[in-house]
């Protein structure tokens, strides 16, 4: 097959790293990048040390409001897609570059596969569940990571070629796992000086909408983190970048190292080494449950079920004495459970493309 993937943001990035590598045995994949997340640390990083392939077309689109960034690359796919004439398009996740696609593609009639389908929140309040549902309702194949998908999408009525492959986010923890040691990565401050990594820390992402709408979210898990007994390693997305720095000015912030955001190797390791992890990242959640280390997740709703087992990863609101509570408790990790699969995601898709119907 001749197959459109449309990738646009970090997350995507890796998941497509993971894909792209099986999928380009078979297939012919030509890769489009919406230009959603473009700095190099969120874009070629990426591309450079996954070796994921250059991406055959860069539409150059980002920021502005939801409509906006949607509109501009709906008109710019659709001409790639007209262009272009594949069997099939490819999609990750739940971003504004994927629902784009899956609108491009749907309205000119080109069956959609949608990779780590069916995660649903439950509110239409966040802007990703908007874009999964749309993308889950206009494509011919789902592929979900985890049994609660499958059933979200029965709910839905979506069971037309639905398959549990597993996550590919997954496949990818394990094959860049250990790729680059802690003694190998260098830190770089918001005022650009280089650091090496301390003996012993905490790791904290942050950056939905939800938490970085105002300051006094990001403010209440900061000084959750200074509370803590080793300093916190904290990769600043750029959505936060001025309130961090904001913060950091204000002062007693002493234990909390704000960074650039790192490699994806850097932040796999970051992980595994850490004790404890804090973030609203819905790759890093699993990441922190993959690699054992006890996690709080600042958000309102569930995103991986799969992850919320024995004080695993739990809920917290964005408040200091609830996040630090939730670390009271000592989680259970049972190396037996594996709802993420068997690391073998993206050779599952592979083989279901063989036979699937679109
Ligand atoms: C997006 C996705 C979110 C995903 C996240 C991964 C949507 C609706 N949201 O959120 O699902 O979890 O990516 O990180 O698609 N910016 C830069 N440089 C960059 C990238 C972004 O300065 O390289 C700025 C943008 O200009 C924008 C802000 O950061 O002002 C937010 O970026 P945007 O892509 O809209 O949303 P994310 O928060 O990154
Ligand atoms: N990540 C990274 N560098 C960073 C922070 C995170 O490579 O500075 C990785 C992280 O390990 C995970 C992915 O980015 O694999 C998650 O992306 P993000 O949190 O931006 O989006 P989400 O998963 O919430 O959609």
């Amino acid at each position: 097959m001749k197959i459109v993937t449309v990738v646009g943001a970090r997350p995507q990035f890796i998941k497509a790293a993971a894909l792209s590598r099986v999928l380009r045995r078979e297939h012919r994949e030509i890769l489009v990048h919406t230009g959603q997340h473009y700095d190099p640390n969120m874009s070629d990083i990426f591309f450079e040390d996954l070796g994921i392939p250059h991406p055959d077309h860069n539409l150059g689109i980002s920021g502005g409001s939801h409509a906006q960034m949607t509109g501009r690359m709906l008109i710019a796919i659709e001409g790639i897609l007209l262009q272009e004439k594949p069997d099939a398009v490819l999609v990750y996740g739940d971003t504004n570059s994927t629902m784009a696609a899956a609108l491009a593609a749907v309205k000119l009639h080109i069956p959609i596969l949608h990779v780590e389908a069916a995660a649903r929140l439950g509110t239409m309040a966040n802007p990703e569940e908007v874009n999964r549902i749309v993308t889950d309702h206009v494509s011919s194949v789902l592929f979900a990571c985890v049994p609660s998908a499958m059933e979200f999408a029965r709910k839905e009525g979506l069971t037309r070629n639905l398959f549990l492959v597993g996550d590919p986010m997954y496949d990818a923890f394990l094959y860049y796992k250990g790729k680059k040691t802690l003694g190998e990565i260098r830190l770089k401050t918001l005022d650009g000086n280089l650091i090496d990594v301390p003996e012993r820390f905490n790791y904290l992402t942050c950056h939905r909408e939800e938490n970085t709408g105002t300051e006094q979210a990001l403010a209440a898990i900061l000084d959750a983190m200074e509370s803590m007994d080793v300093p916190t390693i904290y990769p600043v997305h750029p959505r936060n970048r001025a309130a961090a720095i904001d913060m950091q000015r204000k002062g007693g912030l002493g234990k909390v190292l704000f960074v650039d955001p790192v490699g994806y190797l850097e932040s796999n390791t970051l992980v595994c080494q850490s004790e404890r992890i804090v973030t609203d990242s819905g790759g890093v959640q699993r990441e922190a449950f993959f690699a054992g280390k006890p996690c709080v997740t600042v958000f309102d709703h569930v995103v991986w079920p799969e992850t919320m087992v024995g004080y695993c990863n739990q809920l917290a609101r964005p408040d200091a004495a609830d996040i630090l509570g939730k670390f009271s408790r000592k989680p259970k990790f049972d190396a037996t459970y594996k709802p993420f699969g068997d690391g073998h995601a993206c050779e599952k898709i592979c083989e279901l493309l063989r036979t699937v119907e679109l």
